[in-house]
């Protein structure tokens, strides 16, 4: 058994009274991209800030790389890149003076890696910071976190303000990170991306870690919407019977449907009907996983 990249035994956070995390025990290994999903408020970034040693936990503990944050904080930053969630740069300064400045204060950069990081992200480094939009300036925040390569890149929602190709080309950037050996722990509160880019997922609500997921075991419980747009009105009355399908009503010539798991079923009966059109939903957070925060989602 390596030992595990992160390890979190019973973090607890609380600022004064109000609940940041409570008892989150968590293991990433080596090598993969985990997602940290949950909805606003949940304690992603709290439980981020932690595991950097950025704030303190109430109670628990955190190994990173095996070290301790706290008294291991050099060697810590040196072997980690971070996203913070709301990055902040300085205004007046180019991406290129911000990303040589943080350069050189890490030591062990080389300037092609961050050349190549802008060319893939397609990053404006001549410009100043503060006449950059969101989601530029984010990209140079990207290049600072992953310029070192490091062996565990920490990101906190990294796609918010992305520009959806920008996107694309940040998922590939981490699919090579995980092939290289590396790995990548990511917040988000957006369903599809976690699934199209992580091994394994931990979901957090209201501050607790109420499931730690594979993919496949996500998609197994996620409950998705579907319309289906049909030539004329149809009983919905044998869509409730096809397998995953756990509620369905018509209005006029469309069917909504929720399904758990795999479409499959619902898509060849759909095929027996002249279907005009199939509209999908971004699956609520939420909702996806109502089943799960019930525990009784298997
Ligand atoms: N500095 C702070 N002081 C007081 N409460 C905070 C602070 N930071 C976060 N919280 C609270 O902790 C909870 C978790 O927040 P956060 O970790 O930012 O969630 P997320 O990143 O998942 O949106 C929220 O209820 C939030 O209001
Ligand atoms: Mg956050």
């Amino acid at each position: 058994m390596t030992t595990p990249v992160i390890q979190t035994e019973g973090l607890t956070k609380y600022y004064g009274r109000s609940r940041g995390i409570i008892e989150v025990s968590l293991q990433v290994e080596q090598g993969e991209i985990f997602g940290f999903l949950g909805p606003n408020g949940a304690g992603k970034t709290t439980t981020i800030r932690l595991l950097l040693d950025l704030i303190r936990p109430t109670r628990g503990h955190v190994r990173l790389l095996g070290l301790n944050p706290q008294r291991d904080g050099v060697a810590v930053r040196q072997r980690v890149g971070y996203l913070p969630g709301e990055l902040a740069l300085y205004p007046d300064l180019t991406g290129q003076q911000v990303l040589e400045y943080a350069a050189r204060l890490r030591k062990n950069v080389s300037q092609d890696e961050i050349a190549r990081l802008a060319a893939r992200l397609e990053a404006d480094l001549r410009r100043p910071i503060r006449t950059l939009s969101h989601g530029n300036r984010q990209k140079i925040g990207i290049i600072m976190a992953m310029m070192h390569r490091p062996e565990l890149l920490i990101l906190d929602e990294p796609t918010t303000g992305l520009d959806p190709l920008v996107q694309q080309v940040l998922y590939e950037l981490l699919e090579e990170v995980r092939r290289e050996g590396r790995t990548v722990f990511f917040s988000s509160h957006i369903l599809p991306e976690v699934e199209r880019l992580c091994d394994r997922v931990g979901i957090l609500r209201e501050g607790r870690l109420v499931a730690v997921e594979t993919v496949s075991g996500l998609k197994g419980v996620a409950v998705r919407r579907i319309d289906l747009v049909l030539d004329g009105p149809v009983d919905p009355q044998p869509f409730r019977a096809v397998p995953g399908v756990r509620e369905v009503t018509a209005a006029g010539s469309t069917l909504h449907i929720a399904v758990q798991g795999s479409m499959d079923p619902l898509i060849k009966a759909a095929a027996q009907h002249t279907v005009l059109n199939i509209v999908t939903y971004e699956p609520n957070l939420e909702e996806a996983f109502l089943a799960f925060y019930r525990g009784d989602g298997r």
